[in-house]
């Protein structure tokens, strides 16, 4: 045996250096058939596609270049905060941000605007801010909010004026709105679950705010303003099911959030007809009581049968090592789920062999249209076949597992796996508005830039375009009505980049 393998090797070594170039055709087949596997490998680029492709790779190899003998200028290896602020700067950065990007399906209905905004909001009349707890909580009341809070209501308007500094006091609200820092607190060496409990934090502020329906509506007609901008023509939302209010104190049901979504979102589409629309898949979160999740499974039932083209499933969110399993609420979601389509967070962890790992299993066999992260996958061959098998989209959210302290150097990240096995994967954003980032651009950059193959180029950024079209849960008609947008939007992209001074001349830098 092992003498038949030392001939066959030295059969090999004599081979190749006979016939040098037989070597080179074997090499240059396997970097072929990795080509050929991976994510875009199939995609074929027209003349115009192929002219934009090279100026799009001339700017990559320029940017990377540039830190790949000194890596120490490799950005997007270090913190997302660190680098942020620079992104705008980078050619390739310019051109992803121009480009049509399909759908985004992994997004949570309260954390998607971004904080100069929100800041904007309190400036409306009758708002009251009350700090808890390291968080500021609002209220709008034509009296002092008889809420309860550890330390005191006052008016916001007040407390603007009276600090004496709007800009000072603006930057300070700010900061509850989101994560990003701009030179404060080093991040690289929180762990989860400190990085979580800020996270809730700029939730609990934002969720207070927006509340109040009147400012619910404008926040929800510029969230999708900042996403048509970014080149994202339809949204899949996760969202609970709670009450707005009025400011006379009035509750709406729960019902009503849905119908102003609803309604907020065809206003857009009268304004931008070429936007697709929104679709909600309700969730309930993971901490929660097996009865509370029935109840708002018999809730997204009702419905579903009420506005059946708006509302597309079910999932549970929160943090998936602190909450419970899925495993925990198997029997109701067994018993749902031939109703109702799941589309459910699994394996947004690092641990290996934990209850959230093992969450995987459970989402695969309880027949999860996509699942959300599926971060641990890389770790279950098993179930990686099984999702490839069974056609189940993975949404990665690159800068949200960077930001929430999963992964630090997003090389290591596995999508690069994901990517080169050729598995249905869309990239989306979580939370972009709790960390301040583009709606989609900065996590299809880093995507490009961080983590795909130096070689990734147009045919991959068009195949996560496209694949975002194919696994949305858009019935037919309206699936090919964004898919004709996109194309319209596509060639126009094309030209514009071919056609763009800026990057053409080859002198410019
Ligand atoms: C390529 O670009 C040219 C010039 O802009 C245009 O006339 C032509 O229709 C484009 N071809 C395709 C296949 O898009
Ligand atoms: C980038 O580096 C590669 C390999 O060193 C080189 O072949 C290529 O010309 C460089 N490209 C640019 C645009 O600097
Ligand atoms: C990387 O970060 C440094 C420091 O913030 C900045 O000067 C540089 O322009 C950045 N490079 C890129 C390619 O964004
Ligand atoms: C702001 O404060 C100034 C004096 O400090 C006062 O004259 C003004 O009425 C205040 N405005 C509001 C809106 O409270
Ligand atoms: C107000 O605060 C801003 C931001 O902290 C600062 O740059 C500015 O100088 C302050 N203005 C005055 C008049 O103090
Ligand atoms: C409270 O305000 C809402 C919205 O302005 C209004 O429709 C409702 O009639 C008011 N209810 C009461 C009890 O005044
Ligand atoms: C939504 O629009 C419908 C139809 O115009 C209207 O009857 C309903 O009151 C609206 N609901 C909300 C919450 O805006
Ligand atoms: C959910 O719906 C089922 C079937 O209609 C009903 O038996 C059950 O009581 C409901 N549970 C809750 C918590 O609403
Ligand atoms: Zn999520």
């Amino acid at each position: 045996m092992y003498k038949l393998a030392y001939i066959i090797a030295s059969l090999i070594t004599l081979d190749a250096r006979i016939i040098p170039n037989k070597y080179n055709e074997e090499r240059q087949a396997l970097l072929d058939e990795e080509t050929l596997t991976a994510v875009g490998g199939k995609v074929h680029l027209n003349a115009n596609e192929t002219i934009a492709n090279d100026i799009l790779m001339r700017w990559k190899m320029k940017e990377l270049n540039a830190s790949n003998n000194n890596p120490q200028y490799f950005n997007y290896s270090k913190h997302y905060f660190s680098y942020k602020e620079d992104l705008k700067y980078s050619k390739v950065y310019q051109i992803i941000q121009r480009m049509p990007k399909g759908a985004a399906l992994h997004l949570h209905n309260t954390l998607l605007l971004h904080a100069d905004v929100l800041v904007q909001f309190t400036y409306e009349d009758h708002l009251y801010a009350c700090q808890e707890d390291g968080t500021m909580l609002f209220h709008f009341s034509e009296t002092t909010p008889d809420m309860p809070c550890l330390t005191e209501w006052s008016l916001v308007s007040h407390l603007r004026n009276s600090s004496g500094n709007t800009t000072a006091f603006d930057a300070q609200l700010r900061n509850y709105f989101t994560m990003y820092k701009e030179n404060g607190e080093d991040y690289k060496s929180v762990d989860i679950n400190t990085v979580w409990k800020r996270f809730r934090k700029v939730g609990r502020a934002i969720g207070s705010l927006i509340a109040y329906r009147p400012v619910r509506e404008k926040y929800w007609y510029e969230t999708l303003r900042q996403f048509y901008n970014d080149n994202v023509m339809y949204i899949e939302i996760r969202s609970g099911i709670y009450s707005l209010y009025e400011l006379n104190g009035t509750l709406h049901d729960k019902k009503y959030l849905m119908d102003l979504v609803k309604n907020v979102t065809n206003e857009f589409i009268a304004d931008h007809p070429d936007f697709i629309g929104v679709k909600v898949i309700i969730s309930q979160s993971r901490a929660r009581s097996v009865d509370q999740v029935v109840e708002v499974l018999n809730m997204t039932r009702r419905l579903k049968a009420e506005m059946p083209d708006f509302i597309a499933g079910f999932d549970l969110v929160g943090q998936e090592d602190a909450g419970k399993p899925l495993k925990e609420f198997l029997p109701v979601l067994s018993e749902a789920k031939d109703e109702i389509n799941f589309y459910l967070h699994a394996g947004e962890t690092g641990w290996l062999g934990t209850s959230a790992d093992e969450n995987l299993v459970d989402a695969i066999l309880l027949g999860s249209k996509r699942i959300g992260h599926g971060y641990a996958l890389t770790k279950h061959p098993s179930l990686m076949t099984a999702v490839k098998k069974k056609d189940i989209a993975l949404e990665v959210n690159v800068i949200s597992n960077a930001v929430l302290a999963l992964v630090q150097d997003v090389r290591n990240h596995p999508l690069a796996s994901y990517l080169a096995l050729g598995l249905p994967v869309v990239l989306s954003s979580d939370d972009p508005g709790a960390w301040s980032a583009k709606p989609l651009t900065d996590d299809f950059f880093v995507a490009f830039m961080g983590i795909a193959s130096r070689h990734a180029d147009l045919r991959l950024l068009k195949q996560l375009a496209l694949n975002s079209i194919a696994y949305s849960s858009l019935e037919c008609e309206r699936k090919e009505r964004l898919l004709s947008v996109f194309n319209a939007r596509w060639d126009k992209f094309v030209a514009d980049v071919i056609s763009d001074p800026s990057l053409n001349d080859k002198h410019s830098s």
